[in-house]
């Protein structure tokens, strides 16, 4: 451990005021955790994140002892997980700072509520010659239903440019926001290159010229605070199990006015008013969108989650990952086969880099065998790859849980590899 990690107090031993480390690691039962005999160092929450012992609980006390189906019942049971389930929505809201727990849809993932909104407001609103502007670091997931959209109406996709720092280059997307262009979707952060996109001046640019904004805030509610009457974002995703929730729940917050004019999603029960085989009618957002029964303990888990990171802090989390980031850099920054690819200044804890002469795959089976998970591969993000002029690159993407020691353990890791196969 170098000077630096000394001065910020994070080697995992020893935290003051509201952020110890060594209890929150205490809360993660998998961390404690061998793999090929050394100490689990996970490295891969950009992927999907461990789950602390409250989530843990939380879903396993509702299957043993409150489990029934909400929405439906008369009973006691329906009743009481129907209220434990719509508390939910309301802690949703308030974790975004969403004006109403009637604009939270829940969704499966990030991928589903895109793909809602691409479905539902994209074909109502958007036709031939109308453009979708998405940026050049998108997830495959920002992408991919903006295709299909373009594939049946023949709306246009177009790109906003990068610079080489993995920045958006704003002049070139400002200059895309013309007469044509009725939506912009675009990350709010950087799954590869950890870059915090300036999401107020994007939103401000777009309205500038009233196009909406939807922003894939998967990474971003991960790692800062996120306030979407602050962003003034019409749509606003994002999903639970990157979040220390469960898998199969994700979130769509959309303004009132708009999820009011989106048609239904998919049918059947739940988000149906009256059915007859003539005619039938829809309920009230957010439920117009939430055909059948919902993920119910997903969503006590995802409570239980946002229960967790809200009593930490997301500032104090920040902070932490912050320090981690600083470290992590530095210490990679001083390596010379090491080509780090991302260097905004604001960026979130995320490391995507290659090692000189070595194929990413045997710098991660390295790392892999010290017991550092870390993600190789182009990360659902292929065109970004391409812009990075790379096959694909090792992604280290840290968490609240992660420690200065622990980047240690992966340097040491990375010097091996370079001693192995360069
Ligand atoms: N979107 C996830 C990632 O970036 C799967 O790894």
């Amino acid at each position: 451990m170098n000077e630096m990690a000394q001065n910020t107090n994070l080697s995992g031993h020893n935290a003051e005021g509201g952020f110890d480390i060594d209890r929150i690691r205490q809360d993660f039962p998998v961390l404690s955790r061998k793999v090929h005999g050394k100490p689990l160092v996970y490295f891969d929450s950009g992927a999907s994140a461990q789950k602390p012992r409250a989530v843990i609980n939380a879903m396993t006390e509702v299957l043993e002892d409150q489990y029934t189906n909400v929405h439906r019942g008369a009973h006691y049971l329906s009743q009481a997980l129907t209220d434990r389930y719509e508390g939910v929505r309301e802690k949703i809201a308030a974790f975004i700072n969403a004006p109403s727990e009637n604009e939270i849809v829940i969704t499966r993932n990030t991928t589903e509520a895109i793909n809602l909104v691409a479905a539902t407001y994209g074909r109502k609103f958007l036709s031939k010659d109308d453009a979708v502007v998405i940026s050049d670091m998108e997830h495959h997931a920002n992408i991919v239903p903006w295709q299909l959209l373009r594939d049946e109406t023949g709306i246009e996709l177009k790109i906003a440019p990068i610079d080489d720092r993995g920045m958006l280059d704003m002049d070139a997307y400002a200059a895309l926001l013309d007469r044509n262009t009725k939506l912009v979707s675009m990350t709010h952060c950087s799954n590869v290159l950890g870059t915090m996109l300036p999401a107020n001046e994007i939103v401000r640019l777009a309205h500038d010229r009233s196009i909406p904004v939807l922003l894939d805030g998967s990474q971003a509610v991960v790692h800062s605070t996120v306030d979407v009457q602050d962003l003034d974002a019409d749509f606003y995703v994002f999903t639970g199990h990157k979040l220390y929730g469960p898998t199969a729940i994700g979130v769509l917050y959309g303004k009132a006015d708009l999820l009011a004019q989106m048609p239904p999603y998919q049918g059947g029960g739940d988000m149906i008013a009256t059915v007859t085989y003539e005619k039938t009618t829809y309920q009230e957002p957010p439920y117009r969108f939430e055909a059948g029964t919902p993920p119910i303990v997903e969503a006590i888990g995802l409570g239980a989650a946002i229960d967790y990171v809200s009593a930490i802090g997301m500032d104090a989390i920040a902070a932490h990952e912050k320090a981690l980031l600083a470290y992590a850099t530095e210490r990679l920054a001083a390596m010379p086969d090491i080509r780090l690819f991302g260097s905004a200044p604001e960026k979130a804890a995320i490391l995507s880099f290659v090692q000189d002469g070595i194929h990413p795959f045997d710098t991660a089976a390295t790392l892999d065998r010290a017991g550092v998970a870390v993600r190789v591969g182009q990360h659902c993000a292929e065109p970004l790859m391409t812009r990075l002029g790379v096959e694909g690159t090792v992604r280290a993407s840290l968490a609240m849980y992660n420690t200065i020691g622990e980047i240690d353990s992966m340097i040491t890791a990375l010097e091996r590899a370079r001693s192995l196969f360069a």
